[in-house]
């Protein structure tokens, strides 16, 4: 390989070293990310922000102060108002929670696409020894 050839092929690399770079870090400027901030997602920041899970699970994970919440939505007697209203006015165990009403629509929908992902309820599963669990 004669020394012309080696620079041609540096100046193609860096050339696509560099365009490809200029792409990358201009991408979320050009792109649309809206999409990237859903109700859904943002109801999740807001679970985080309160603190939901180091009382309550989701699939089984979390605090086990309160209840398992994946499924709060679809179950019978329960759903979107109930929890609004125990969110709002608490209980003996439970802290009232005074969150803005938009705020409020982003858990339930955090909530909602939780419980439309499948069911999860850590009381038909028995602990083994070694770590796993076993369906009963
Ligand atoms: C300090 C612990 C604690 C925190 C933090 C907490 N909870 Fe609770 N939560 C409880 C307890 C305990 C119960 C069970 C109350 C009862 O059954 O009387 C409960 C019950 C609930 C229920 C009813 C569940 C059911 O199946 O009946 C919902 C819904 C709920 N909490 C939502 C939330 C959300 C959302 C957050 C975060 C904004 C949150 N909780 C934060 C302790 C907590």
């Amino acid at each position: 390989m004669n020394q012309k050839t080696v620079i041609i092929i540096f100046i193609v690399l860096s050339f696509a070293f560099v365009s490809n770079s200029i792409n990358i870090y201009l991408k979320p400027f050009i792109e649309n990310n809206s999409n990237l901030h859903t109700k859904e997602s943002e109801g999740r920041l807001v679970w985080q922000r309160n603190n939901c899970q180091t009382c309550h699970q989701l699939y089984g994970l979390g605090g086990y102060l309160g209840p398992d919440l994946t499924n709060v939505i679809s179950s019978p007697g329960k759903g979107v108002n109930y929890v609004i209203g125990l969110l709002r006015t608490g209980n003996a165990t439970m802290p009232a929670y005074h969150l803005r009403e938009e705020e409020e629509a982003q858990l339930i929908a955090f909530l909602i696409s939780v419980d439309r992902t499948g069911k999860s309820s850590p009381l038909e599963f028995e602990p083994l020894p070694f770590g796993q669990i076993k369906q009963k």
